[in-house]
């Protein structure tokens, strides 16, 4: 009996609903857009693979129609512009922080229990924003990011290992940024076998370095942000939401010393479940992980004082 709505009907939402859809996890998906017709579109192109794929979900597309969003469980916000070649997920910050603010008020006031989850960039300060700005408590507001970047971790282990994609193991913590995500190389494994056993120093370095700009060399390639695996990370998360499945994701979360960090949202290792974010695992990080998430964590910080200074948000 569940409902989910996905707000942007853009690559990386539409993605998300279909794969929602193909998890036969809910009952009732909404996919909301400012564009007439688009999420209509996509809605109904969708329900039209229901029977080849042999799922009841009910899929509507609205323009702007926030009362059909109603009661959601989980909301997905994807909504704002994406990066194009040779930007930084940061510098989206003016554009969207506006956006985000406006479409996380007008679905709160339709589904005042959601759990939601942000994809919209720079991620992590969306995030934020999203917290600061509902105040809802924290558990109900995760970013979706750390997931993501660990998918493109493994992606990227296993090429380099020449393993199956399964059998790698692999988490990213810290910002969803190029500059401040961080690949646990030292944690990840294959088959229970440490990586660090199996590549050469300077293999596992590039492994770590290709994964920290896995998106931009997408968006290179593309033109425009990349959406299947976005999609498919997020619609890992919402599944783990709604059957109450307990599973460990890197995501973002706001942290309250964890990490001896306080007041900003950021990739950590949580238990997803129907509570939201229910725990934080405090893993442990060697020295230089310890240092580069405090760098990480300034970096973020800092992001987030333009939504202060340009008085998005007050203190
Ligand atoms: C990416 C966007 C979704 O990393 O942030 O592809």
């Amino acid at each position: 009996m569940s409902k989910v709505t996905v707000i942007g009907a853009g690559n990386v939402g539409a993605t998300c609903a279909n794969a929602i859809a193909h998890m036969k996890i809910c009952s009732e998906l909404v996919l909301l857009d400012i564009k007439e017709g688009l999420s209509e579109g996509k809605a109904i192109d969708m329900m039209q693979t229901a029977k080849m794929y042999g799922f009841d979900t009910r899929i509507k597309g609205v323009t702007n129609d926030y009362a059909a969003t109603r009661n959601s469980d989980v909301i997905i916000i994807t909504s704002g512009i994406p990066r194009k070649p040779g930007m930084t997920r940061e510098e989206l910050i003016g554009v969207n922080a506006g956006i985000v603010n406006g479409v996380v008020g007008n679905a709160l006031k339709y589904s005042p229990k959601a759990i939601f989850i942000i994809i919209s960039n720079p991620m992590d300060t969306m995030t934020y924003l999203t917290l600061k700005a509902t105040g809802l408590p924290k558990n109900r507001v995760i970013g979706m990011g750390g997931q993501l970047d660990s998918n493109r971790f493994c992606f990227y282990l296993s090429q380099a290992l020449k393993a199956a994609p399964s059998d790698v193991e692999g988490i990213v913590i810290g910002g969803h940024g190029d500059t401040t995500m961080i690949p646990l190389i030292s944690k990840a494994t294959c088959k229970s076998m440490p990586v660090t056993k199996l590549l050469r120093k300077a293999v596992a370095e590039k492994v770590v370095a290709d994964t920290m700009v896995g998106g931009a060399t997408l968006t290179k390639l593309l033109g425009t942000s990349a959406w299947y695996a976005p999609g498919a990370s997020c619609a890992a998360m919402v599944k783990s939401i709604l059957l109450d499945e307990k599973k460990v994701f890197p995501c973002c979360c706001y942290l309250e010393g964890e990490y001896g960090q306080d007041d900003l949202c950021i990739g950590v290792p949580a238990v997803i479940g129907k509570r939201g974010c229910e725990k934080i695992l405090k893993y442990d990080l060697n020295k230089e992980e310890q240092a580069a998430f405090a760098k990480s964590a300034a970096a973020v910080k800092n992001v987030n004082n333009v939504l202060y200074e340009s008085k998005i948000l007050t203190r």
